[in-house]
């Protein structure tokens, strides 16, 4: 029996798994599985169990955006994505799914308010983004944890700081925040990097850091792209049990891939992309 346990943000998510986590990926994914809240009640899982679907509950939901269009990467005009339509409500699970240049990246800088949405409307955790104040927009951006396709870690912090970043922004003491990133990034398997810099590290490596700087402060919603692009079998299926615990405990989750087998193994719905457009949901 391995007990890994993770604190994000003041929660302790313990995670008891009868294979070692080393083991073979297909052992582990059929391995049931404990998790436990610190502060909330504990629940079993399943780690190849169903993810829960968005209810569609108008008050409850995480995004909702009616006939979008944009997602230009410059700011320009030129849309990338045209007349989306979806809603995921608060603890759904998304895959986001669609060939390499369907616009997966595009809709999710929409979604973490790095693109302007262009007509239609989008709503961010009740807050309607195409009305809000710019201004306005940060504080609801702190509450979205986003893992970039290309990392976008910062090249003169160390593992360590990048990992801290999300923390120290929200004001988390000092002293508060040591033991809970030197926790995640031994739980991604980066015990004795903290003090490295990104371009030390390797590729997957880097993936690591960046997951961990995307969950470090338990956000209310997760964006992940292409997480597992550089990661081993084994360490994707980490990352998956990590997702589902995060998505247990309320956390809405949406992760592009073109990994197969990770969507087969994680029965979830799927947004499906096509030339920019919305051609799948369910
Ligand atoms: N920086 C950029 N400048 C100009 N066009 C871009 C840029 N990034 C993406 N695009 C274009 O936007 C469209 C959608 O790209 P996007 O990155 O959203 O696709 P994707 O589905 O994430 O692809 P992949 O699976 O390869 O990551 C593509 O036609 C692409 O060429
Ligand atoms: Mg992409």
């Amino acid at each position: 029996m391995v007990t890994c346990m993770i604190r994000l943000n003041g929660v302790a998510l313990r995670y008891d798994a009868a294979v070692p986590a080393r083991n073979s990926a297909t052992a582990s994914a059929r391995n049931s599985a404990t998790i436990s809240a610190r502060h909330g009640a504990t629940v079993s899982a399943r780690n190849s169990a169903t993810m829960p679907a968005g209810s569609g509950d108008r008050a409850a939901a995480a995004f909702r955006v009616r006939d979008t269009s944009g997602g230009s990467p410059d700011g320009g005009s030129q849309d990338v994505l045209r007349d989306i339509s979806f809603e995921v409500a608060q603890g759904g699970f998304r895959w986001l799914l669609g060939p390499s240049g369907a616009g997966k990246s595009s809709l999710l800088r929409l979604l973490h308010l790095a693109a302007r949405p262009r007509g239609g409307a989008m709503e961010v955790l009740g807050v309607d983004v195409t009305k809000a104040r710019r201004a306005a927009l940060p504080a609801l951006r702190q509450r979205i944890g986003m893992v970039f396709q290309d990392f976008r870690l910062i090249a003169h912090l160390s593992a360590f700081d990048n990992v801290a970043l999300p923390q120290r922004l929200a004001g988390r003491p000092e002293t508060q925040l040591r033991a809970d990133v030197a926790e995640l990034l031994r739980w991604v398997g980066l015990e004795g990097k903290g003090d490295v810099l990104p371009q030390s590290l390797s590729g997957g490596e880097q993936q690591r850091v960046a997951i961990a700087r995307a969950v470090i402060n338990r956000p209310a919603l997760l964006l992940a792209d292409e997480p597992t692009g550089n990661l081993d079998d084994v360490q994707a299926q980490r990352l998956m049990r990590l997702l589902t615990e995060m998505n247990r405990h309320g956390t809405t989750v949406i992760v592009a891939t073109h990994n197969d087998a990770l969507v087969a193994r994680h029965k979830a719905p799927a947004l499906r992309l096509e030339h920019g457009r919305l051609v799948g949901d369910g």
